[in-house]
């Protein structure tokens, strides 16, 4: 069976891989970021957010999803009886895209291992991928999230056997009421998904290796992203 990383240590190892990665140049986007957005929130958590990219105030304050679109998760979060100190939550890139442009396929590849060590160090039960690009970088499937939302799939990632569950990004929701209904609904699901026992390991894991932090970027899996 493999070893149960106990809380205080995982925060202890996941404060250390954000200090060993601070000043990653593995992408252009380095050349125009404030900070990187490490991810923040519980260490031991069983719920995982995983976004697209930080924003203007991500930027500057080193925070995931401090903005709008964070009030937003905070408020729906609130509805279910959690903050974000149940919780963690992480992006596909840890710096901002200039003008907040969507993310590159050379830009996803080369943070996405940084992703998975986080998801090897915290092993939550969980993950819901907020929008398109989270949720198809970690289900390796194209469907976009308009077809996927709100249902939750089997998947193994970082070698561990988790509920992946797409949700609408809420930046998305945050002008548009249908939208917004669909992802208050596919919310009030996660204290179900959350109450599922995990399944035990597959015998062969579908998504990327996790990657050390100072080794070149993983083997892109084919992804097919766009
Ligand atoms: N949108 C994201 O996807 N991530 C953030 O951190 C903020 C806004």
């Amino acid at each position: 069976m493999a070893a149960v990383t106990e809380a205080p240590a995982r925060a202890h190892e996941l404060d250390a891989f954000a200090a060993a990665v601070a000043g990653c140049t593995r992408c252009r986007l380095a050349q125009g970021r404030t900070q990187v957005v490490f991810g923040a929130g519980n260490a031991d958590a069983d719920l995982l957010f995983v976004g697209e990219a930080p924003g203007f105030h991500e930027d500057r304050l080193g925070v995931p999803f401090v903005g709008q679109a964070g009030k937003l998760l905070e408020r729906l979060l609130a509805g279910i009886g959690l903050t974000r100190d149940d919780v963690y939550i992480a992006n596909v890139l840890m710096c901002r895209p200039p003008g907040n442009r969507d993310p590159q396929p050379d830009e996803i590849a080369a943070c996405e291992g940084y992703l998975f060590r986080k998801l090897a160090l915290i092993q939550p039960r969980v993950v819901a991928t907020l929008g398109n690009f989270a949720t198809k970088l970690l289900s390796g499937r194209p469907q976009g999230i308009t077809r996927v939302h709100g249902r939750e799939q089997e998947a193994t990632l970082a070698g561990r056997r988790v509920l992946l569950y797409p949700l609408y990004h809420p930046a998305a929701a945050l002008y548009t009421p249908a939208m917004l209904q669909v992802l208050e609904s596919d919310f009030a699901r996660l204290p179900e998904l959350l109450g599922r026992e995990a399944q035990p390991v597959a015998p062969a894991p579908v998504a990327a290796p996790v990657a050390p932090a100072a080794a070149p970027p993983a083997a892109a899996v084919q992804l097919d992203l766009f």
